[in-house]
């Protein structure tokens, strides 16, 4: 779908999506003659113009009949929050509709450029599909939409869009096709591939370690989860160099569980396919990496993907395994299920010991527990630097990857001691988020300030919202991406 800026209407054939504003319909003036009648319509419809409600009906556009789409925009909201819901509620109506162009005529809202431009983002990340496996798509289910038209949306959209939002779509697509693909597909292998094409020509420098590497380096966690597969794990490293030489960079490390069946201790067979977006962490990493080198980001930024697939097998690690991490702590495997932990903590010991981060968050899908916490709303946020945690939740509420905070103390940390190695690898259950993060936190080196975000309730979502339909979110891309641009670039 193509997105694109004008300042006034084209000619011909396109489907016009105009805001009303709750009761205030002056947006709706532009209609000229048609306007008694499409207000009667409104009426008669109980069209009250409440945020993200849309109304759908033809009007006589000096002879064309044309469809118009009313969208509701409320009051009140922050200027990005309304285009953006505008831009995609108006795409969701229109995306299978039979049209093949939508016009968006936000003349008259006094949107600045970067608010237009986000409604423009907005649309096209609603647009955003994955038909590849579904060969027998009836016509009318497949996609009609070709171009939006976003109208008045002042100097400086189309700029704006080119140079900041269309590169944050390309990233969240990115991450969106990754999260999406099954895990016949898309292993640590086939992640490197598919995420090492479609970085070809964006300037982010690519390295991949190996079992052979990783071995090597006395990764015993991550490989001891992924040895009961016979998909070969892989650590993938992205570093992106926009900020020049000096200076330390900061870090983002995945959670890329490929699938997860829980190993050993396996998971129930009800809902499992779910797993196959237990690589979420690491998709967002992939596609924030990608965003950030289409926008030329002004910062040196190394992500890391910790990619293994935690199979039970013949050589699957056993509860009571005791493994050896990178760092050379000890851990007891009391539940093979508690997988993430165990790959983060290898990956965030690589990086600080080859890059020397001043910072490093992490994104995984890594407890059920948060969904019982914060359900699907926001993702939790673990950090042990208030200053850290506090801009993370900022970029948070300024790109939608909403960030609650969660505690991090010394007493969780006891829950995770083991009589026989340095900890193990599970606690109670309950607080079960908290001492997953302790966990990882054993594994951050003194002075690094880090931050941990856990999304098990945000990388797939049930029911679609203003800017995804169901199915996967690319959440933590647009986080990630506007924490560079709040915290780093400025
Ligand atoms: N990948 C899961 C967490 C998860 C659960 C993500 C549901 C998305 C939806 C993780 O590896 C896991 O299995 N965690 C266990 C930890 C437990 C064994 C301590 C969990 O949450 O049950
Ligand atoms: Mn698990
Ligand atoms: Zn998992």
């Amino acid at each position: 779908m193509q997105i694109r800026f004008a300042d006034k209407r084209p000619e011909g054939d396109y489907a016009l999506v105009l805001p009303v504003a709750g009761k205030d319909r002056s947006a709706l003036n532009s209609l000229g003659d048609a306007l008694n009648g499409v207000t009667a319509t409104l009426d008669r419809q109980r069209f009250d113009g409440e945020a993200a409600s849309a109304a759908e009906l033809y009007f006589d556009d000096n002879g064309t009949h044309r469809r118009l789409i009313a969208v509701g925009t409320g009051s009140g909201a922050k200027a990005h929050e309304t285009a953006e819901k505008l831009g995609g509620t108006a795409v969701a109506r229109l995306l299978t509709s039979g049209e093949t162009k939508a016009v968006i005529d936000v003349s008259g809202l006094g949107l600045d450029a970067d608010a237009s431009a986000r409604l423009g983002l907005a649309a096209a990340l609603r647009g955003w599909r994955y038909d590849r496996y579904r060969t027998k798509l009836k016509d009318k289910q497949k996609p009609t939409l070709e171009e939006v038209v976003v109208v008045g949306g002042g100097e400086g959209a189309e700029k704006r869009y080119a140079d900041r939002w269309a590169p944050v779509y390309e990233g969240v697509s990115l991450t969106r096709e990754l999260v999406t693909e099954p895990a016949n597909i898309i292993y640590p292998v086939t992640f490197v591939e598919r995420v090492r094409a479609s970085l070809k020509d964006c300037g982010v420098e690519v390295e991949v370690l190996d079992r052979a590497a990783m071995e090597k380096l006395g990764m015993g966690a991550l490989l001891g989860v992924a040895q009961g597969s016979i998909r070969e794990a892989r650590m993938l490293i992205l570093k992106w160099n926009g900020g020049g030489q000096g200076g330390q960079p900061v870090a983002f490390v995945g959670k890329g569980v490929t699938f997860d069946t829980g190993g050993i201790s396996i998971k129930p067979a009800a809902g499992m396919e779910a797993m196959k977006w237990d690589m979420g962490g690491a998709g967002a990493v992939a596609g924030a990496m990608k965003a950030l080198a289409l926008r030329k980001a002004k910062v040196n930024i190394v992500g890391i993907c910790g990619l293994v697939e935690n199979m039970p097998g013949g050589n699957a690690q056993r509860p009571g395994d005791v493994v050896t991490t990178m760092s050379g702590q000890t851990v007891e495997v009391i539940n093979t299920d508690a997988e993430g932990r165990l790959v983060l903590a290898d990956a965030v010991t690589y990086v600080q010991r080859n890059f020397k981060p001043s910072t490093i968050i992490d994104l995984a899908t890594l407890t059920g527990a948060i969904l019982i916490s914060l359900g699907h709303e926001w993702a939790g946020l673990f950090s042990n630097d208030d200053d850290l945690a506090g801009k993370l939740q900022r970029a948070g509420e300024d790109s939608g990857d909403k960030l609650w905070r969660m505690p991090l103390a010394e007493p969780f940390d006891r829950l995770i001691d083991s009589p026989i190695a340095d900890m193990k690898n599970v606690g109670p259950r309950e607080g079960g988020s908290i001492t997953a993060a302790q966990f990882i936190q054993r594994f951050i080196e003194n002075g690094v300030k880090w931050a941990h975000v856990d999304m098990a309730g945000k990388a797939w979502s049930d029911k679609p919202s203003s800017t995804y339909d169901k199915g996967a979110t690319g959440f933590g891309v647009r986080l990630l991406d506007e924490y560079v641009a709040e915290v780093l670039e400025s």
